[in-house]
């Protein structure tokens, strides 16, 4: 019989070997694709020493094509959770190393698992993905894998903050369930994402392309909207995971985390009454605005390839986190597309659900005219803009910058659509639809026409007449704009409003 010291010795041995994962040619060549490992990635996500790891010694139990001779170490997924920032956090990592990082049926129970865990207790979960899909010699073991972890996505969102990080191939059903999570990261070269690869592709419509043309970072963060987050390799893609929890809370119930980030919460930025340029249709770049605004310059961009005419990040003022959504006038000036209202929408949904304040800059003609625009739907795309923004209960502060035109205007979140407080610049133009067009229509068969054309713009074009009305509710000077935001986000700190009971409502998607 064997010893106590036997036996320690033995469970040593054991997950000495289990952490090899597939061993120790398959993590070189893991290596020589600029790929971490598994455990390396779980390692610098969570903070030193924190990572504990869960069901190290499960095992398949495939029969199927000799399947019972292989060991296939921690089922292919590494699974636990530890500490990010000090705060709790969930995660699982798919090892390539131990085949491909398929996923059979006990792959996806460990991962099950932690996806539970993660929201009983209220804890943001991550999930690694780099993975052939589903374990072929596990046949519908593996659908019901995935299927199960396509139903803990959705019962999660709204509560515990999701975070999918591609740091391989996933490909075919396996990218349905970082498409049901809140973010998407990729690592540019060694990631990529599509229902049927290029082989396929080929063979069904003659199409050629590459994998990385198909579903690599960059395809997906500048052309499809699929990800959120491109990063250059896998330690900066950790890093940027890391600095994006900072911004969060750990769940639906919790207020953001405060942090003291020492920036003067009365300091105003003079660079701010000189920046909209007197030409009204002349460019200017709104993250110089924000730049200006926010603690310490700083914010971090989702979508930042994707629908670049709108801006959407996460910053902090006076250390509350916020999200802000703005027009950025440098790009289609600042226009609402399909592409712009889809990336606003789901940001503004986002905060809403995790109690981050929405401020608002407004600077918008309108949305984008098009033959292309309205076959593409933008009048069903532009709505989610609209919904998400009502809906939303969360402080809601909206600060107009230039031109607030027409429908797109109400769509950036105007007092009707419950911002709490609109403020604008003296250089705002609140007004139905831009001068000259209004002017051409209510004066086309005046002689004067000119003449009558420049008195429109100089009474229409102004905040004067919104706030004539009480539709806004101050007009101010650009450098006072920090204070004035800090102030209002105080005040509204304990804003209460809740929606009608309902099961849920039915956003136009
Ligand atoms: C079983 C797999 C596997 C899979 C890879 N492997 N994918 N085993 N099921 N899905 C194994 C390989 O046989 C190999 O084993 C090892 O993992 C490493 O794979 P390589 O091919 O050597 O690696 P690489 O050259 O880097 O190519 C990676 C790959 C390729 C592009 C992912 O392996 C591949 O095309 N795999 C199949 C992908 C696929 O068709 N999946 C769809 C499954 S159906 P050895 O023993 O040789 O080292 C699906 C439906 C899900 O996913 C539906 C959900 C709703």
């Amino acid at each position: 019989m064997s010893t106590v010291q036997e036996k320690i010795e033995l469970m040593l041995k054991k997950k000495e070997h289990l952490m090899l994962g597939g061993g120790e040619k398959a993590i070189e060549k893991q290596h020589a694709k600029g790929k971490l490992t598994s455990r390396e990635r779980l390692n610098l996500l969570f903070d030193e020493d924190s990572f504990v790891e869960l069901d190290m010694f499960v095992r398949h139990r495939c029969t199927n094509f000799g399947q019972e001779k292989k060991e296939l170490p921690g089922e292919g997924v590494v699974t636990g959770y530890g500490t990010v920032n000090g705060r709790l956090v969930y995660a699982f990592a798919q090892d390539f190393t131990v085949e491909g990082g398929s996923l059979g049926e006990k792959h996806a129970h460990k991962i099950w698992k932690v996806m539970d865990l993660a929201m009983k207790m209220g804890a943001p979960c991550i999930g690694i993905n780099d993975s052939g899909g589903a374990r072929i010699q596990e046949a519908v073991d593996a659908l019901s894998g995935y299927g199960g972890i396509f139903y803990r996505n959705t019962k999660s969102s709204g509560v515990i903050p999701q975070i999918s990080v591609i740091m391989g191939p996933c490909a075919g059903g396996a990218v349905y369930s970082p498409a049901l999570t809140d973010f998407i990261y990729m690592v540019k070269n060694t990631s990529q994402m599509f229902i049927t690869g290029p082989a396929v592709i080929k063979s069904v419509t003659a199409e050629e392309v590459t994998a990385e043309e198909l579903g690599g970072a960059m395809t997906h963060n500048s052309r499809s909207g699929v990800a959120h987050f491109a990063a250059e390799n896998d330690e900066d893609c950790i890093e940027q995971i890391r600095y994006l929890l900072s911004f969060l809370p750990s769940n639906n119930m919790e207020e953001t985390p405060l942090v003291d980030t020492g920036d003067d919460p009365d300091r105003q930025d003079e660079s701010l009454n000189t920046l909209i340029p007197d030409n009204p249709n002349a460019p200017y770049d709104m993250k110089d605005v924000i730049r200006a605004l926010v603690d310490n310059g700083e914010f971090y961009e989702v979508h930042e390839h994707f629908a670049t005419n709108i801006i959407c990040c996460f910053a902090r003022f006076d250390g509350r986190s916020v999200g802000i959504i703005a027009n950025e006038p440098n790009v289609m000036a600042g226009c609402l597309d399909v592409d712009a209202s889809n990336k606003s929408a789901r940001f503004i949904r986002f905060c809403d659900a995790f109690n981050i304040p929405l401020v608002n800059l407004v600077d918008v003609p309108g949305f984008l005219p098009g033959v292309d625009q309205e076959y593409n739907g933008i009048i069903r795309h532009g709505a989610k803009m609209l919904y998400a923004y009502s809906e939303a209960t969360v402080p809601k502060v909206t600060v107009i910058t230039r031109k607030a035109y027409g429908g797109s205007y109400i769509a950036m979140c105007n007092r009707e659509l419950g911002a709490d407080q609109v403020m604008a610049w003296p250089t705002s133009e609140i007004a139905v639809m831009g001068p000259a067009g209004a002017a051409n229509i209510i004066f086309r068969k005046d002689p004067d026409k000119d003449a009558r054309t420049a008195e429109y713009i100089e009474e229409f074009a102004t905040p004067y007449k919104a706030a004539e009305r009480g539709y806004i509710d101050m007009v101010i000077t650009p450098s006072e704009t920090r204070p004035y935001i800090i102030t209002a986000l105080n005040a509204l700190a304990s804003k209460r409003e809740e929606n009608p009971s309902k099961k849920h409502g039915n956003i136009p998607l």
